[in-house]
C-alpha cells in the first residue's frame, strides 16, 4: 500500500510518499523565514501557509515519487501534538483529499512519528528499545515495546531540551531558531570557562527540569556583563556551556534509567537530536554500556511526513483508520 504523509503541527509544511518498503520522497518546506521577524512561530501565520503550501508540497512529494493520486492506497496525517490552526489545516486538507479519493486515511500521533522515526533508516532497528524524543515541544523517554505498546518513563517537568535551547537563545542574543545557532555558537566555545548547575531533581523517578538551566543562563548574563564587554568570555562560552548542561541531563538521565532497565537500544529522535553534542555524547553511553544507540540523520530528526507516512502506513496496514469525526488535539499524548 503506497501512503502519501502530511505533516502540519508546527512551522514546517510536509508531504512524503511511503511504499510499504520505502520512502520514495519526503518534501519539507519551512517556514522559518515568515517566522524569524516575530522570533518564534505565529500560529496564525503558520496555518496560512500551509494552507498555501500543501497543495505545492503534495504535489512535488507525488512527482518525485514517480506517482499519481491514483496509486495511493492511504493517507496519514498529523492530528496532534501540536498548534491547533496549523493541525487543522493539515486534517482538513488530508480529511477532503481521502474524501476525493475515496480511500482510507490514518490520524497519526506526532510524538509515535518521531518515537518510530529511527526504523526508517536503521534495518537493525527493532523492539524493545528505549526511545528518546527530544522536540521543542517535549523531553520525553519511553520504554517501547512494540506499536502502540509505549511505557514513559520520563518527562519533563518544565521546558522541553528544544525550547531551553530557543529561550536561551533569546537571551544570548543569537538569532532564530535557537537550537542550531546554538549549537553553532558552543562550537567555537570553551566549555571549561563557565559550568551551570545540573537540575537535581529530588522526588523520585526520572524526570527532567530544564527551566533551572536557563535561569543560570540569565543570571550569568546579567552578573558578567564586563567579562562579556571586555572578551574575557564570550557568547559562544556561555552557548557551550549550555549545550553542555542540557546534554549532560539527558545523558545522565539515560544512565540512571539504564542501570534499573535492561535495554540493548536507545532510539533518539525529535528536532534536539540534530545536536552533534548530543549524538556524540549518546554514542559513547553507548560504548560505555555496549548498548546500541540509534540517531537518524537531519532530516528525519527534525519535522517531516516521512515519519508521518510511516507511522500511517503500520496502522493502515492493520485496517486501523480514521473516521472523518476526528479531530485536531493540540495536547495529545502518548
Ligand atoms: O521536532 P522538531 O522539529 O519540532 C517539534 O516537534 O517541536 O524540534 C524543533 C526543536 C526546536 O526547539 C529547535 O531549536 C531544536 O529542535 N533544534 C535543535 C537543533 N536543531 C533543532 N536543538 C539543539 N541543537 C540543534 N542542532
Ligand atoms: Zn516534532
Amino acid at each position: 500500500m503506497v501512503v502519501l504523509g502530511i505533516e502540519t503541527s508546527c512551522d514546517e509544511t510536509s508531504a512524503a510518499v511511503y511504499d510499504g518498503e520505502r520512502l520514495l520522497s519526503n518534501v519539507i518546506f519551512s517556514q522559518v523565514d515568515f517566522h524569524r521577524v516575530f522570533g518564534g512561530v505565529v500560529p496564525e501565520i503558520a496555518a496560512r501557509e500551509h494552507l498555501n503550501k500543501l497543495p505545492v508540497v503534495v504535489d512535488e512529494a507525488l512527482s518525485k515519487a514517480g506517482m499519481g493520486f491514483g496509486q495511493l492506497g492511504g493517507i496519514a496525517v498529523t492530528y496532534g501534538p501540536g498548534l491547533a490552526g496549523p493541525l487543522i489545516t493539515g486534517l482538513s486538507y488530508a480529511k477532503a483529499l481521502a474524501y476525493a479519493l475515496k480511500i482510507p486515511f490514518a490520524g497519526v500521533n506526532h510524538l509515535e512519528a518521531h518515537l518510530l522515526s529511527p526504523f526508517l533508516e536503521f534495518k537493525e532497528m527493532a523492539f524493545p528499545f528505549i526511545g528518546v524524543v527530544v522536540s521543542g515541544g517535549h523531553t520525553n523517554i519511553y520504554f517501547a515495546r512494540g506499536i502502540g505498546e509505549y511505557e514513559l518513563i520520563a518527562q519533563t517537568r518544565d521546558d522541553a531540551a528544544g525550547e531551553a535551547f530557543d529561550k536561551a537563545a533569546k537571551m544570548m542574543g543569537l538569532p532564530y531558531p535557537g537550537g542550531p545557532s546554538v549549537s553553532a555558537a558552543a562550537k567555537e566555545g570553551d566549555t571549561k570557562k563557565i559550568i551551570f548547575p545540573q537540575a537535581q531533581m529530588k522526588a523520585k523517578g526520572f524526570d527532567f527540569s530544564f527551566s533551572g538551566i536557563k535561569t543560570a543562563v540569565l543570571y550569568y548574563l546579567q552578573r558578567n556583563r564586563k567579562k562579556l564587554e571586555a572578551g574575557e568570555v564570550s557568547i559562544n562560552d556561555v552557548a557551550a556551556a549550555f549545550q553542555k548542561a542540557v546534554v549532560r541531563a539527558v545523558v545522565n538521565r539515560l544512565r540512571a534509567i539504564l542501570a534499573v532497565r535492561e535495554a540493548g537500544i536507545i532510539a533518539v529522535s525529535g528536532g534536539v537530536a540534530a545536536n552533534k553534542c548530543l549524538k556524540e555524547e549518546l554514542e559513547k553511553l553507548g560504548v560505555e554500556k555496549k548498548i546500541r544507540v540509534f540517531v537518524p540523520s537531519l532530516l528525519l530528526c527534525t519535522d517531516n511526513a516521512g515519519m508521518i507516512a510511516y507511522t500511517g502506513y503500520l496502522y493502515l496496514k492493520k485496517g486501523k483508520s480514521s473516521d472523518m469525526g476526528i479531530e485536531a488535539v493540540p495536547e495529545l499524548k502518548i
